[in-house]
This record gives structure tokens, sequence and C-alpha cells, in this order.
């Protein structure tokens, strides 16, 4: 038998590749890194052609050095120099890519007696939060390889190296190339490389880009049971299979020297525990004779997987695995011959993964974005780098974070007393929405004390001393200390009142003077001048129509954000003159503020508990940001008249997107991106809101489209502000909508995050299904038995809403029916999180949106045969 061992990484060992250059190729999808090498310079590796770049803007420590020129010779530029990190514990780069892209990512490391002492050292590698592999030197002149197959969820990434005490880290070269999304696909997790290899190979070579487009790189392989057939010809010419191993590659292929005997190859695992994942690359390079025929089987521990295979002529057939193999100690493949066939198998290339499962969560965005712009504004060096708060034992120094469950961690305390800063206090601080203690004391800061320190919901501590800032302090804060719910400190600074007593603020003081002088003309110009210049502003803005406009239009209503009066809401409304529609809360009408489109919610006053409530619940809302919630621009209370003004939607409820009567069918794409949408905003009110918020009452009338069909969450909240027992709850509010109500919700009257993933998931199968959630029909069939109905029977086709015609890939829809069965099991345990639904539906986005850029050309098939029977059964309810 031949050995495919895990051990076989020694030979990742001597690369020395000597490639030839084929013409070159796009590489707008690469970053190609040259770490160590000196700021701002770039150049070709010719060998390779690909254009490498200084690391020098990606990292803000470690030293850079050049390997040892006896090592040189035989290695490509990339690796001739290495940053080292001799300081520190955890040092990392921060590469911007694009969030949602599939990449393969590949650290190489090339000792080269860099430091000329000879000492090879073993360290971490880490991927943002997350353990990656550890790094071994065996031998200064290997090259040793990391490579992950990824799909990172932010719009950067973090490569970190850390010191476990057995040698200075140091790495050579860093690259990232985008793959399809639709190849390496795996149930969870990424893939780790272990072995990548061009099996009959003629040359001694490896090849790389540009033979191949995405850069693998292919080991050869032989074994002394098999021999080599190759053609000239190019295989893959059209280039239809999504994997596209290079040509070069899939030319050769092995074939066993007995031609009676099967092929096989083995490795072992160290942990049975370890998941894998196979990729198989067959193309047939031999012109078969009519009486000649090439077919197999493959088995995988004498178990029957797939076969009979027939490799098509040069075109490339990829066998992979839909579901992980693992549970075993050692996995022997057999490649047979198929009885009626008259020649021997063939293999021509072959990938092996193991599963890496990421599951240490990154910082809240939010609170990571403000952190970073915080640390440019004022040049903090110290140990700010990867992330904030994780793992715990690199938080950065001057911050606290809290760890709650497997949510992103929040920082909640920042310390920068004694840290030189200058300038203003930065506006980003007002990002930090968990922060509980913030101290700026002994710095050198100026300007006034912002009010949006005294936004900050939950700050405790607010330390401002010896600065010199001046003013006077925001009257909330004062009122904080007063009440005894801020420790606040402003001592020793230049000029700054801390009293109640304090003049409000210089400016109104001064212009009066200058009115009185000067006379009373001037100021009206001046009024009349402002006035003229925000309108022309507002004009502009309502103009334009992009997206962007949108957002502005957003801002200045947010910078609105107030209470208005009910005259305010007649003159905003013209009178209540159009109702956009009828509610469980109110009615809502369309209205104007400024040039700004409008939705003014006038609610139904039986339930609402007084003024003190709805006033600290709807601050609360208004705080509550999320570009899949419709914002909350103000409110109305007056006596019995109670308002809340929300942005405009300008598509309207997505139940009438999906009944019968619309004209327009949203496609497949459309409706993933909506439920993606919607489930990343209750995602948001579950884990980004502290307390979390229970929406208690999601269904297609509360998801809105605005004009880009952009899906938002109305109504989040409500319900707080509308306390409703069992019986007004079914009375007023889910009347004649009661299948959205969580079944586990009626045993114990306990509403909680999983009732809302309880009605996202009927949300959902009705997006999947366009049927209403009750079918108006004599048996009321609700969408979910429909669906298990059709799910018992293997009807799996007729469960998608037959306006699509068949026009979506049937892998996304299958995907999406398991999310949403999921989310309607009847006990919630079983129910997975928001964010679990989020990252499922952005898969199904992932495979439908590669079938709509590709057509349906894939030439891959699927190694294991998915097993209805066996999925099906956890799911039947
Ligand atoms: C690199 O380029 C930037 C901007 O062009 C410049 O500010 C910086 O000094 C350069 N660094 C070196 C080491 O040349
Ligand atoms: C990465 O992106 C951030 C935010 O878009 C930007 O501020 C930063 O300059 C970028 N970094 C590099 C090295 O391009
Ligand atoms: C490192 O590898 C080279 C080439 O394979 C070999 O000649 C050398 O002896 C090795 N060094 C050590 C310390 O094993
Ligand atoms: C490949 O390498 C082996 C041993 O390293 C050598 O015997 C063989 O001649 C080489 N083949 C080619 C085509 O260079
Ligand atoms: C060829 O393989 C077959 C099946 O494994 C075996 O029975 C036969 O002995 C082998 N022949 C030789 C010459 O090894
Ligand atoms: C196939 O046909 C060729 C002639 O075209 C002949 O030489 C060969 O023996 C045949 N092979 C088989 C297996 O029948
Ligand atoms: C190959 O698989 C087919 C289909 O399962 C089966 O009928 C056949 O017996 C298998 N052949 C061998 C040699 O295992
Ligand atoms: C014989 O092989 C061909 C492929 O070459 C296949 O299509 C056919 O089904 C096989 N016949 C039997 C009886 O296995
Ligand atoms: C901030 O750090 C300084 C010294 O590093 C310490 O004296 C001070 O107590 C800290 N402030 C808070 C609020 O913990
Ligand atoms: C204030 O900061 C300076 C350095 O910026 C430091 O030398 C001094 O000890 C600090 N004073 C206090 C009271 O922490």
């Amino acid at each position: 038998m031949g050995g495919f061992q895990t051990s076989i990484f020694a030979f990742l060992g001597v690369l020395s590749l000597t490639l030839l250059l084929v013409h070159a190729q796009d590489q707008s999808d690469f970053i190609s890194i040259d770490c160590g090498l000196p700021a701002n310079s770039t150049y070709k590796e010719e060998t390779i052609s690909i254009d490498y770049i200084s690391d020098a803007n990606y990292i803000d420590t470690g030293i850079s050095r050049s390997i040892a020129s006896e090592f040189k010779g035989t290695q490509q530029q990339q690796v001739w120099n290495v940053r080292s990190f001799p300081q520190g514990v955890r040092n990392c780069y921060t590469i911007n890519i694009t969030r949602g892209t599939k990449y393969l990512i590949r650290g190489t490391f090339v000792h080269g007696n860099y430091d000329g002492e000879g000492d090879l050292p073993e360290f971490d590698l880490y991927l943002g939060t997350n353990m990656w592999d550890t790094v071994k030197v065996a031998n200064a002149s290997y090259s040793i390889i990391k490579e992950l197959i990824h799909v990172p969820s932010r719009n950067y990434i973090h490569v970190c190296l850390v010191n476990t005490g057995l040698g200075t880290p140091f790495i050579s070269a860093i690259e990232f190339r985008a793959l399809k999304k639709n190849s390496y696909v795996t149930k969870s997790g990424s893939l780790a490389l272990l072995l990548r290899a061009d099996a009959g190979s003629t040359s001694n070579q490896s090849y790389r880009y540009a033979y191949d487009v995405y850069d693998r790189l292919w080991l050869h392989y032989n074994n002394n049971k098999w021999k080599d057939l190759s053609t000239g010809l190019t295989i893959d010419s059209q280039s239809q299979n999504d994997y596209q191993p290079a040509s070069v590659v899939m030319s050769t292929a092995a074939t066993p020297i007995n031609e009676s005997a099967p092929m096989e190859f083995y490795w072992e695992a160290d942990d049975p525990n370890t998941q894998f994942y196979i990729f198989m690359h067959f193309a047939e390079v031999v012109k078969l004779e009519p009486n000649q025929s090439r077919s197999f089987n493959i088995t995988l521990n004498g178990k029957y997987m797939y076969g009979p295979l027939v490799p098509d002529y040069l075109s490339t057939t990829t066998l992979y695995s839909t579901s992980p193999e693992t549970g075993g100690q050692k996995y022997v493949f057999s490649i047979f011959k198929a009885e009626n066939s008259t020649l021997p198998p063939i293999l021509n290339a072959i990938e092996i993964y193991s599963v890496k499962d990421f599951l240490q969560p990154e910082t809240d965005q939010a609170d990571g974005d403000a952190i970073r712009k915080i640390k440019s504004t004022y040049g903090i060096k110290r140990d700010w780098q990867g992330d904030p708060c994780a793992p715990k034992q690199y938080l950065w120094k001057g911050l606290d974070c809290s760890y709650v469950g497997d949510n992103a961690p929040r920082i909640t305390s920042l310390n920068l007393s004694s840290s030189g800063l200058t300038g203003e206090i930065s506006a980003d601080i007002s990002n930090l929405l968990m922060l509980q203690s913030l101290d700026l004391s002994n710095n050198s800061l100026t300007g006034s004390v912002p009010d949006f320190l005294s936004t900050l919901p939950n700050l405790r501590v607010l330390n401002l001393e010896q600065n010199k800032l001046t003013g006077s302090v925001p009257i909330e804060l004062i009122e904080r200390r007063d009440n005894g719910s801020l420790s606040l400190s402003v001592r020793e600074n230049s000029d700054l009142c801390g009293s109640r007593s304090c003049k409000k603020n210089k400016n109104n003081v001064v212009i009066p003077i200058v009115a009185s002088v000067i006379g009373g003309l001037l100021v009206l110009t001046l009024i009349v001048m402002a006035i003229c210049w925000g309108i022309r502003r507002r004009t502009k803005q309502a103009a334009m129509v992009d997206t962007e406009s949108h957002m502005q239009n957003l801002s200045t209503l947010e910078s609105l954000q107030r209470q208005f009066t009910y005259s305010e809401l007649l003159g905003i409304t013209n009178n209540f003159e159009r109702i956009l529609g009828k509610g469980g809360f109110g009615t809502v009408y369309h209205g104007y503020i400024d040039n700004t489109q409008v939705a003014v919610k006038m609610l139904s006053h039986s339930s609402v508990q007084g003024y003190q409530q709805f006033h600290s619940e709807v601050r609360l809302l208004m705080r509550v940001h999320h570009r899949n919630l419709t914002t909350l621009v103000g409110y109305c209370y007056e006596g019995t008249n109670m308002g809340l003004v929300y942005e405009y939607m300008a598509n309207g409820d997505l139940e009438a997107h999906l009944s019968d009567g619309n004209a327009k069918t949203l496609t497949w794409e459309d409706r993933l991106r909506i439920a993606t949408d919607a489930a990343q905003g209750l995602e948001y009110l579950h884990c980004g809101c502290k307390p979390p918020i229970v929406h208690r009452d999601v269904k297609t009338t509360n998801i809105l489209l605005n004009e880009n069909l952009q899906a938002k969450l109305a109504d989040f909240g409500l319900s707080k502000i509308f306390p409703i027992d069992g019986g007004t709850h079914v009375s007023t509010v889910v009347a004649g909508t009661p299948g959205y109500l969580d079944p586990e919700y009626y045993i114990t009257n306990w509403l909680t995050e999983k009732s809302d993933v309880y009605s996202f998931g009927v949300v959902l199968l009705e997006i999947i299904t366009g049927r209403p959630v009750i079918e108006r029909s004599e048996e009321r069939t609700h969408v979910s038995q429909f669906v298990s109905s059709m799910l018992a029977r293997g009807d799996i086709k007729n469960i998608a809403d037959p306006r699509l015609h068949g026009n979506f890939n049937s892998n996304s829809v299958w995907r999406a029916v398991e999310i949403a069965m999921g989310c309607v099991s009847s006990t919630a345990a079983k129910r997975p999180t928001m964010s679990q639904v989020v990252v499922d539906l952005k898969e199904c986005m992932a495979t439908e949106l590669a079938r709509a850029n590709e057509g349906d050309s894939r030439k891959s098939m699927e190694m294991i045969n998915m097993d209805l029977a066996t999925e099906l059964n956890p799911l039947a309810r």
C-alpha cells in the first residue's frame, strides 16, 4: 500500500520551485505580502510572475531581517526577508479584505538562519481570535507553509504570531487568493490543507500561479506501484469546472502498474475526532479506441463511496465529500476498476483538508471599529494589535471587556490616563455603547466636555482630571453625579466649570454683545444667510438618489431625534392626509420632515404604561441603530396623543410582496437577501443590545422594504411599552396572525429570544414557499405543516414557491428549508440562535450567487449522494 501519511509534510520541506513563466493572468484578487521587505517597496517575482508588496502598512511592530545568502539561491524572493518579533507576546497583521469572500490564505515561513544563531523556534499562528496552527521549524532551509480556506466575516483580518516561549516568532510571506464561492464547501468551519498532490507528474516540479489560476501549490507525488500517463493537450480549455485545477496538473495521471490491482493510499489521523474533506480530480488523458473503456469505483475503508465513474476526455471531474469524514484513525482510499472496464483506474490530483472550527468570537464590530479609530486619532502605540478583547489573555492594555457566553465581547472600560493624549475628546468614544468606565485623566486634552458622554447609557465612572478642558460640564452628567449614578472627576482643568450654576454656553453671551454694538441688521443678515445655506444643503440632499444620500438623509434625521408636539405631527403629515397602513399598535401615516419622507405611527392609547415608561423606552429605542432596523426618528406624547416617527420605507411590507396579487415576483436571490437582512436585524436586537430586546412580534407585515428592497424590522421593542397579557395579546396584537406564536410560549408563558427565532422560521417558510402562514382554506393548514408533509413525502421540489419557476439553486433552497425547520422546532432549545441563522443564510446566498454567476455549467459531482431519508428524520416534527 502506498503511504500518504501526515508525515508527508516533511516533504513540504525543501521547496525549491523552479517554475516556468506562463503568460501572466489577472492578479486583482490577490494580496501578496513580502514580510520584512522595506516600506513602500514592490517587485515581481519573475519565476511565478506575482507582484509582492512590503508588509509595512499592515503592522506596527517587529523588525525586518534577511535570510543568510546561502539559502537565497534555492528560494524565491518573497522569502529572502522575514519580519521577526523579539518583543511582545502577540504581534498581529491587520489586512483589509472583502468579507464573505472565500479566500485561500497562506502563511510561509523560511527561517534561513536570519538571526545567525541557528536557534529554530516554535510558535503559534492565529487567525484573528482563533488558533490556526503551530509553526515548528525543524530545519532552517525548509519552507513551512500553512494554508487555510476561510470566509472572513469582517472586512479585515488579523494574522497573529504568538510567542509561546520556544523562540522568536517570524514570518516570510502572507498571501490571500479569492476562490469561487461554491468550491471547497463545508458544513461548518474552515479547511486547513494537509496535502495537495499532482499524481502521475512526469517532472519533479511543483506548480502554482500562473499555471494555477488560484495559485494553489501542487506538489508532485509518485508511488512505486503506479505509473504515469500524460497528454500534451490542454485540459479544460473552457474552464467549466468550479475547482479549475491547473491544466498542467490534470494532464498527467497515475495508473496502477498491475492493471487489475486497485490504486490505494491512506493517511493516519492523530485525533479520531478530526474531520476531513477530500477532493479528487479526474480527467481522461488517453484517447480511447471504440473497444476500450475506463470506469472505476471508489471506496473508503472498504465502504463504497462513488462509482462507476467514467472520466471525461480532457475535461476535469471533481469528486468531493459533501459531509466530513471523521471517526477514523486510518483512512484507506481504494480506486477499483469496474467490471466491464477494459482499462485500469486513474487519478490526476487529490487534495485533503482538515476542518478548523473557529469558535472564539471577535469583539463586537462597532466597538472594534471605534477603538481602532481612537487608536489612530491619538496615535496610540502600546500593545494595541489584533482583536481588542479576545482571546482574553491578549486583552489590550487599558481596556476591559465583558464576555457573555458565545456573544461577541464588548468593551466596558477604557483607561487612557497618563497617555500623552492631545486634541479633543474623540467622538468615536460615543460608539462604545457598553462603556461603564472612562478614564482620560492626566493628558493634554483640549476643547469642551462633549454632550455625547451623557448618552453612554452604562457609564458609571468618568475621570477627566488634569487636562486642559474648557467650558462647562453637560448638565446631564452633573445631574447623574448628584443623584449618585456617576462618579465624575473634572479637577485640575484649564477653565472647566463642573457645577450646575455655570453659564450655559459662552457663545450665547458673545452674540448679544456683538449685536448691540454693530446693530441688529448684521445679525439678521447672518441668520438669513444661515437659513438659506441650510435650505440649499437640504435640497441638494433630496435631489440625490443613490443610497448614500439616503444615508445622509437618515443622519440628518437622526441628529433631529427628538420629541415632537402634536401640532408638529399635524404639520409633518399634512393633517394625517395619507394612510400607509394599519397595524396592531395603531395607524401609520405618510409625512415629510423638510424634504425627507417619514412614516408617523399614531398609537392606539388603550394600554400605554404612562409617560415615564414610554419616554424612557422610546429614548432607549432611539439609540438602537442597525441597518436592518427601521430608524426611530422621534416621538410625541401629549395627553392621549402618542406617536412615533420612523424613516419611510418606500416598498411597503414583505407580506404584500409575497402575496399572490403582487405583479412582480421576488427572485430567490431577493428573498434570501431579505431573509438575511431581517435575520441580522433580529440578531442585533438579541446580541447587540444590552439588555437584549425580544421583538415578540416577528411577522411578514413587520418586515419593511426600502427603495432598494433592503429589509428592515419594524415595531421592535414596542410590546415592551405596550405590555400585553395573555388575553389581549391574542386579541389585539396577533389577531389574524396567530401562526407566528412560539408553541412553547403557551406552556411556559415565557417569551425569550428563541420565541423570535420560531417566528422568524415561520417567516422564512413563507419566503421559501410563497404561501401564507395559514392557508385560507377549510383545512387552515399552517405553512410548517405543509412543508413537513412535503418533506415526509420526499417531495422537495414542490416546497419552493412555484412562481420562482425553478430559477434557483436547489441546494440553496434545500438548505434554507433546513434552517427554517430548525427555527420552528417545537422545543426552544433545539432552535438555532439568530447568529447561527445569519451565518447559514449567508451560505445559502453564496450557493445561489455562484449559480447565478456561472449558470449551471458546473461539472463537479458529489461524492456522497445526500441520504435524504436520514437527513429528514431529525427535521420532521
Ligand atoms: C512610504 O510612503 C509614504 C507615503 O508615500 C511616506 O510617507 C513614507 O515616508 C514612505 N516610507 C519610506 C520608508 O520610504
Ligand atoms: C483598511 O481599511 C480601513 C477602513 O476602511 C482604512 O482606514 C485603512 O487605511 C485600511 N488599511 C490599509 C492598509 O489599506
Ligand atoms: C537541513 O536540511 C538540509 C537539506 O535537506 C540538510 O542537508 C541538513 O543536514 C539539514 N539540517 C539539519 C540540522 O537537519
Ligand atoms: C526526479 O527526482 C528523482 C530523485 O530525486 C530523480 O531520480 C529523477 O531523475 C528526477 N526526475 C526528473 C524528470 O527530473
Ligand atoms: C495484480 O493484482 C491482482 C489483484 O490485486 C493480484 O491478484 C495479482 O497477483 C497481481 N499481479 C501481480 C503480478 O502482482
Ligand atoms: C481493440 O481494437 C484494436 C484494433 O483497433 C485491437 O488491436 C485491440 O486488440 C482491441 N482490444 C480489445 C481489448 O479488444
Ligand atoms: C461499482 O459500483 C457499482 C454501482 O454501485 C456496482 O454495481 C459494482 O458492482 C461496483 N463494482 C466494483 C468492482 O466494485
Ligand atoms: C459498462 O460501462 C459503461 C461505461 O463505460 C457504463 O455506462 C455501463 O453502464 C456499464 N455496463 C455495466 C453492465 O456495468
Ligand atoms: C487607570 O489606570 C491608572 C494607572 O494605569 C490607574 O491609576 C487608574 O486607577 C485607572 N483608572 C481606573 C478608572 O481604573
Ligand atoms: C501624568 O503623566 C505623566 C506622563 O505623561 C507622568 O509622568 C506622571 O507621573 C502622571 N501623573 C500622575 C499623577 O499619574
